[in-house]
């Protein structure tokens, strides 16, 4: 039972998290702040993709080096909110295969429902990582890996911005092997289900809506 948890500790990415949970951040700067905690936090949650040497010639001699190995990656991103997070991760891994999940949480029962899915081929065979800025009940995320799991990924991962305790036991409750990392671990959630302290609604302030 690994039930992995990491929770990225930085100046930058805790000075950045800040500035997100300001309720004064405008949707350009939240858009823009999402981008680089992604950016920063995935360099943790990709730590794993698996790599073998290969020969390069420098303008010096001849040597072994590491490159990735395997299927282009797969990033899976829930809607909307994971979209920011995934457009950050391409600029890391040009080459990895995109996935969509639409699922928005249900005003009364706060459950997820599935309204979009699109996934890339032969999922068995590549390390997923699955984005999504909020991970408040879990059950959106438990919801996205039951969908990955259904496709036959075994290799999924979770990146998220910011967490509570909740959702991080109703994931590993049922996928104790899933590794997750945040850039931030809160406190817990309040009667609506929101984070707290949190920063609201992550969809809403990325764009701009009500
Ligand atoms: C938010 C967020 C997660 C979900 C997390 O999306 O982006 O997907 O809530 O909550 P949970 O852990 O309790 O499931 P939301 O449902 O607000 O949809 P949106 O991104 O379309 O606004
Ligand atoms: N979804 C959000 O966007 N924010 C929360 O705090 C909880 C769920």
């Amino acid at each position: 039972m690994s039930r992995t948890l990491n929770v990225v500790d930085h100046p930058l990415v805790a000075h950045k998290i800040t500035m997100l949970r300001d309720e004064a951040t405008e949707s350009s700067a939240f858009r823009s702040l999402c981008q680089e905690i992604t950016l920063l936090t995935a360099y943790e949650a990709l730590r794993h993709l698996p790599t073998k040497p290969v020969t390069v010639k420098t303008p010096i001699t001849t040597t072994e080096s590491p490159m990735l190995d395997g299927p282009a990656p797969a990033i899976v991103g829930i809607l909307r909110a994971g979209l920011v997070m995934v457009e950050a991760i391409l600029t890391l891994i040009p080459h990895g295969r995109v996935g969509h999940l639409g699922l928005y949480r249900d005003p009364e029962t706060h459950n997820p429902v599935e309204y979009y899915k699109k996934l890339p081929e032969r999922m068995v065979d590549r390390e997923v990582l699955l984005v999504d800025p909020m991970l408040a009940t879990g059950g959106s995320a438990v919801h996205a890996l039951d969908v990955l799991a259904a496709a036959g990924a075994h290799n999924v991962d979770l990146l998220s911005i910011i967490g509570c305790p909740e959702g991080v036991a109703a994931v590993h409750d049922r996928y104790p092997d899933t590794i997750i990392t945040l850039a931030a671990l809160d406190e817990r959630l309040n009667e609506n289900a929101y984070i707290v302290p949190g920063l609201g609604d992550a969809g809403d302030r990325i764009y701009g809506t009500k």
